[in-house]
């Protein structure tokens, strides 16, 4: 991992490979660690470029509100950092997705393409609003272990491999309490992004697992048809973690998009 000096912190990036960059923007409350899939099998054909967030992973901790927008800033001021002035492919899961809305508002031309795994445009509803507040309380009362708790059993599809959730539950306990509270301010202040879809100008591939709860299929094959040169590709038997439940069928998906659109 490189250690960077981003917008006064230090990050940690994984940055292997070389050929067309490729950008992993994680899930919330996660790090890099779940694209290794990702990284291991598309590093011999491109360059993958995989942060801990801000907080997230490696990271000191952070608190108050960690905004969508600080995080696309800090992924803008990586590739400076990193010396990549050429087009990129942003792929991000869930809270990576929203970043992605405000990468795409003030870094649009950083872009070559787009990938938004498991995520959705809307904004968060008065009661998710109400939930990103009560979550933040608990964890913050009783550790992020509360946070694996409540979350993991709406991360995997039925049946999911039982080491898949004691790696995530892992990433999960070691993220600080207070970032993870900071995160679910941010998510909760993010602004509906529906509208800016059809304004979408890059080549972008939609994927989502089939038995997703958070961002379902239905909401987003909506997001897909609103998106102007958009490909839909629902993953079987995975839920909301799709990249690591079906890392194959997920990777197959990513190659197929990248050489299609020239990458
Ligand atoms: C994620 O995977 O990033 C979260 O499920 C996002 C959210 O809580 O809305």
């Amino acid at each position: 991992m490189k250690q960077l000096d981003i917008n006064g912190t230090t990050l940690s990036v994984a940055d292997e490979g070389e050929g067309h960059p490729v950008l992993l923007v994680h899930g919330f409350p996660l790090s890099h660690a779940m694209w290794s899939a990702q990284i291991k099998a598309l590093t011999p054909a491109f360059r993958m470029i995989a942060p801990d967030l801000r907080g997230f992973g490696a990271n000191d901790a952070v608190e108050g509100t960690l905004s969508m927008e600080q995080l696309a800033d800090d992924l803008a001021a990586i590739l400076d950092a990193l010396e990549i002035d050429q087009p990129i492919t942003y792929c991000g899961l869930s809270m990576g997705g929203y970043i992605a809305c405000d990468f795409l508002r003030k870094h649009a031309d950083r872009l070559q393409s787009l990938i938004l795994c498991d995520t959705r445009a809307g904004a968060d509803s008065e009661e998710g609003i109400r939930n990103r507040h009560k979550l933040a309380e608990t964890v913050m009362t009783h550790g992020s272990e509360a946070c694996s708790r409540i979350m993991l059993p709406n991360l995997f599809a039925e049946n999911s491999d039982a080491a898949l959730v004691k790696a995530l539950r892992s990433i999960i306990n070691v993220t600080a309490p207070s970032t993870i509270a900071a995160a679910l301010m941010g998510m909760a202040t993010r602004p509906d992004s529906t509208d800016m879809l059809p304004s979408i100008k890059v080549p972008t591939l939609i994927i989502v697992g089939e038995h997703d709860n958070i961002s379902t299929a239905s909401e987003m094959r909506s997001m897909s048809e609103a998106i102007p040169n958009c490909i839909f590709k629902e993953i079987a038997d995975a839920g909301h973690m799709a990249p690591m439940e079906q890392p194959s069928d997920v990777n197959n998906a990513i190659v197929a998009f990248l050489q299609s659109s020239q990458c």
